[in-house]
C-alpha cells in the first residue's frame, strides 16, 4: 500500500505512521516490527546507560533494515540545593509503611540529560531519525547532528513552541495534543500553557510553519488517523496505542489497567516522574493528588517514587504503577505491532478515499 506524505518522503518509509518513542516500554521488536510493515518505530533512550543504548540498538539493527528513531529527553538538570523534600517525605512514609519498605529515598536524577558524552554516542549510532522532548539540545548539538546526515523531530505543544522548534532547525515537528499519554513536551512557558487539545493545535501548529506535522494524543483508530491528516498533518505519532501489542514491554497489570479504562481515566501527573505526564488514575494519583507541587524537580522525584512503583508492579497491584496512557485507550485493539501499523493505515486510507 502506498501513502505518501512529506513524512514518508523525508524519512524514506512507506507508511505516514510512527510508533511513539516510550522510555522503558518500547523495545528494539516493537520499533523493528513497525519498521518492518512500513512505518517509523522509535526507541525512548532517555533513561539508558551507554551499555543498554548500544545493546538496544544492536538488536533493533538486527531485526530490521528500515530506518528508526532514537529519542532523548532535553531538559535541565535538577536544581536540588534549594529543593525541600520534607513535605514530599512525609505524604509518600505511609505509603512506603503499608508496602512494608523502608525510608522515603532522597530525590536523585536516575539518569543525565542529553549532554556532550549522549551527542558523541548519537553520532556514532548513526540512526536515521533522532527526537528530542522538552526542546531542544544547543545550537551546537543540532548543528552536529544535522551534519551527520540525521533527520531531527522535536516535540510542541503550542503552536509558539512549534515556530522555536522550527527556528531552532527541526526537520519535521510532532505536535503533541493535551490527551497524549506520558511526559508533556512542554518547554517554552509554564505546563498549564501546553494544554491544547490535539484536534485544535494540529492545525494551528500546521498554519505556523513550514516543516511537516506530525499529530500525536489521543490518536487510538483509523478514524484519528484520518482525520489527523485532514486537519493538515503529514503523519500520526502513536504511544497508548502500541502499548498494548505484544512486542511492548508493558506490565500485565497496566495492560488490564488500559482495557478497562474509561475516556476520563487518566490523569496529568508530577507525582512519578516531576514533570507532568499523563497516567491512569490509581492510588498514587489520587492520594497522593494534593502533594503534586511538592514534588521533586524532574526527573529527580523518580528516585522517591521508584521503590513505591516497582514494589506495587511486583506485588501485581495497580495501586502505585506508573501506568501511562493517553485518554483513546478504549480505542485500542491488543494485536502484534506489525499487523496494527499496516491495518490502521490501510483503514485510514480507505477514511481518506486514497485507495
Ligand atoms: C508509555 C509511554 C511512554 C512515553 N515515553 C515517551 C518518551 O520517552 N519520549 C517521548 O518523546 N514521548 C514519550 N511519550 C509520549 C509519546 O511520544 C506521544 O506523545 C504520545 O504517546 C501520544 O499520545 P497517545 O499515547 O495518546 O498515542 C510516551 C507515551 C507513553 C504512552
Amino acid at each position: 500500500m502506498a501513502f505518501s506524505t512529506r513524512i514518508t518522503d523525508l524519512l524514506g518509509i512507506d507508511l505516514p505512521i510512527i510508533q511513539a518513542p516510550m522510555a522503558g516500554s518500547a523495545t528494539p521488536e516493537l520499533a523493528a516490527a513497525v519498521g518492518n510493515a512500513g512505518g517509523l518505530g522509535s526507541l525512548g533512550v532517555a533513561m539508558m546507560s551507554e551499555a543498554q543504548l548500544r545493546e538496544a540498538v544492536d538488536k533493533t539493527r538486527a531485526l530490521t533494515n528500515a530506518p528508526f528513531n532514537l529519542n532523548y529527553f532535553v531538559h535541565h538538570e535538577p536544581d536540588l540545593a534549594g529543593f525541600d523534600a520534607k513535605p514530599m517525605r512525609a505524604a509518600l512514609k505511609p505509603h512506603y509503611a503499608e508496602m512494608g519498605l523502608g525510608d522515603v529515598p532522597d530525590p536523585k536524577s536516575p539518569a543525565p540529560a542529553f549532554n556532550d558524552a549522549a551527542l558523541k554516542l548519537l553520532l556514532e549510532l548513526s540512526p536515521k531519525v533522532a527526537s528530542f522532548h522538552f526542546g531542544l539540545p544547543s545550537p551546537e548539538a543540532v548543528k552536529a547532528i544535522k551534519a551527520q546526515g540525521i533527520i531531527i523531530l522535536g516535540c510542541a505543544t503550542t503552536s509558539s513552541e512549534a515556530r522555536v522548534l522550527e527556528h531552532g532547525g527541526v526537520d519535521a515537528i510532532v505536535a503533541q495534543g493535551h490527551e497524549a499519554g506520558g511526559h508533556r513536551g512542554t518547554f517554552l512557558d509554564h505546563v498549564d500553557l501546553g494544554t491544547v487539545g490535539t484536534m485544535a493545535l494540529v492545525p494551528q501548529v500546521a498554519d505556523m510553519v513550514k516543516v511537516p506535522v506530525i499529530a500525536a494524543g489521543g490518536i487510538g483508530d483509523a478514524r484519528g488517523i484520518a482525520a489527523a491528516f485532514m486537519l493538515g498533518a503529514d503523519a500520526v505519532q502513536l504511544g497508548t496505542a502500541y502499548l498494548v501489542t505484544p512486542e511492548c514491554m508493558t506490565h500485565d497489570m497496566h495492560r488490564k489497567a488500559l482495557a478497562e479504562l474509561s475516556d476520563h481515566g487518566t490523569v496529568v501527573t508530577k507525582l512519578f516522574s516531576g514533570r507532568p505526564a499523563r497516567a491512569i488514575r490509581n492510588r498514587m494519583t489520587e492520594s497522593l493528588h494534593g502533594h503534586e507541587s511538592n514534588a521533586a524537580p524532574f526527573p529527580a522525584q523518580r528516585a522517591m517514587a521508584a521503590p513505591l512503583v516497582t514494589a506495587s508492579a511486583k506485588a501485581g497491584r495497580a495501586e502505585y504503577m506508573q501506568m501511562w496512557s493517553g485518554q483513546a485507550a478504549r480505542l485500542s485493539v491488543a494485536e502484534p505491532a506489525g499487523t496494527k501499523t499496516t491495518r490502521l493505515m490501510a483503514e485510514a486510507a480507505i477514511l481518506l478515499g486514497k485507495n
